[in-house]
């Protein structure tokens, strides 16, 4: 059963005025995709500040912007570049659907954003509130949005229940917030409640003293805010294991393309065995000769779905590349470890290689 909310209209209006004040004194004005705002920008923008916080992204989103201006160039890059773009970020299904979508836009609306919200939903890694801060924060379309931070504004504001990823609690709020978002100002407001929820309404400390919508708060009335939204229920998250062979010539590591789905999809990774005693027969198949083998530092990687503890074993191989039976082809990289290749790594990878660099220095 859904909970059923009754917000009568001069409630909406007042929440609504007292949001987009509170945004014309307050909220973010200066940020890099807030200039010369185009839907193109904006998307970016919004995809690499889901799950990361506007700090971590602004240089992220200025190197990303230099290298593709534009929908036909992020269209015609190389998924490589793309990736390397970020390298770092994470959850790099989010950068594969950019490029998949900007080919979409390049094949079938002539290079440009479509402006419908259907067309926009219907394109990889877009969905209805993503699709409607697009549209509303660049070109003033009058859309809801309900992401993160604004469920969690709009479940302490009304005492809605349930927690994220819940169809019932989704249910209930998608039409509160269609009810408060407004006909003018939307993109003020839309912008505000993002902000509201980043800075203010957080998850364990809610500033409720400088929020704009305090006074008619229903779990600030209660003292409950804490209680809203609910603890999704935790499940056993799994523990896999694996071991990456880095196997190094010099200056260089032998890196693999990983397969376009799975996790790392598309991105450069070592060589793996899932146990150690299996190392000498992955060498062999491998074609290669180990000189010395030390073990770096174990760690665990923890995805949003299971625990991967990992083992890295630093391989030096005999030194003459054309002894080895792999040669670099479009799956296989011979990765320089001091001038670092274009291309995308996971952040487990960029650990690893660091200690590698540190190492290799060390012995230099
Ligand atoms: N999170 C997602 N989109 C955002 C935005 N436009 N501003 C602040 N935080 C966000």
């Amino acid at each position: 059963m859904t909970q059923s909310i009754t917000i009568s209209s001069t409630s909406a209006t007042d929440f609504s005025n007292a949001v987009v004040n509170w945004y014309h004194k307050q909220g973010r004005k200066h940020l890099p995709w807030q200039q010369n705002k185009t839907p193109y920008r904006v998307w970016i923008s919004e995809i690499m500040l889901q799950q990361t916080q506007v700090a971590t992204v602004i240089p992220f989103y200025q190197r990303f912007m230099e290298s593709f201006p534009n929908i036909t160039a992020l269209a015609n890059a190389e998924q490589d570049l793309v990736l390397h773009h970020w390298t770092g970020l994470g959850y790099y299904a989010r950068a594969r659907n950019l490029h998949k979508a900007a080919q979409i836009m390049r094949d079938e609306y002539n290079g440009e954003f479509p402006q419908h919200i259907e067309q926009v939903i219907a394109l990889p890694g877009i969905g209805r509130s993503t699709a409607g801060a697009i549209l509303s924060l660049a070109l003033k379309q009058h859309h809801p949005i309900l992401d993160g931070n604004v469920k969690r504004v709009l479940s302490r504001h009304y005492m809605v229940e349930g927690y994220n990823g819940q169809s019932k609690y989704e249910k209930t709020l998608w039409p509160i917030a269609e009810v408060l978002t407004p006909a003018k100002h939307v993109d003020a407001f839309n912008q505000a409640m993002m902000d509201l929820g980043a800075t203010l309404c957080t998850r364990s400390k809610p500033d409720c003293p400088h929020c704009p919508i305090t006074t008619t708060c229903l779990a600030n009335a209660s003292n409950e805010q804490q209680h809203f939204p609910q603890k999704k229920p935790k499940k056993k998250v799994p523990e896999r294991s694996v071991t990456m062979l880095v196997l190094k010539q010099g200056e260089k590591i032998l890196m693999i393309k990983r397969p376009p789905s799975g996790i790392w999809g598309g991105l450069y990774g070592f060589p793996e065995t899932k146990t150690i005693d299996n190392i000498d027969n992955e060498l062999i198949e491998l074609g290669v000769k180990a000189i010395e083998q030390r073990t770096l530092t174990a760690f665990r990687h923890t995805f949003s779905h299971f625990h991967l503890d990992i083992t890295p074993i630093l391989i030096e191989c005999q030194p003459k590349q054309h002894e080895l039976r792999i040669s670099e082809s479009e799956s296989h990289l011979w990765y320089n470890i001091a001038s670092r290749d274009t291309v995308g790594l996971a952040a487990a990878s960029c650990k690893i290689l660091d200690e590698v660099r540190e190492l290799y220095h060390a012995l230099t």
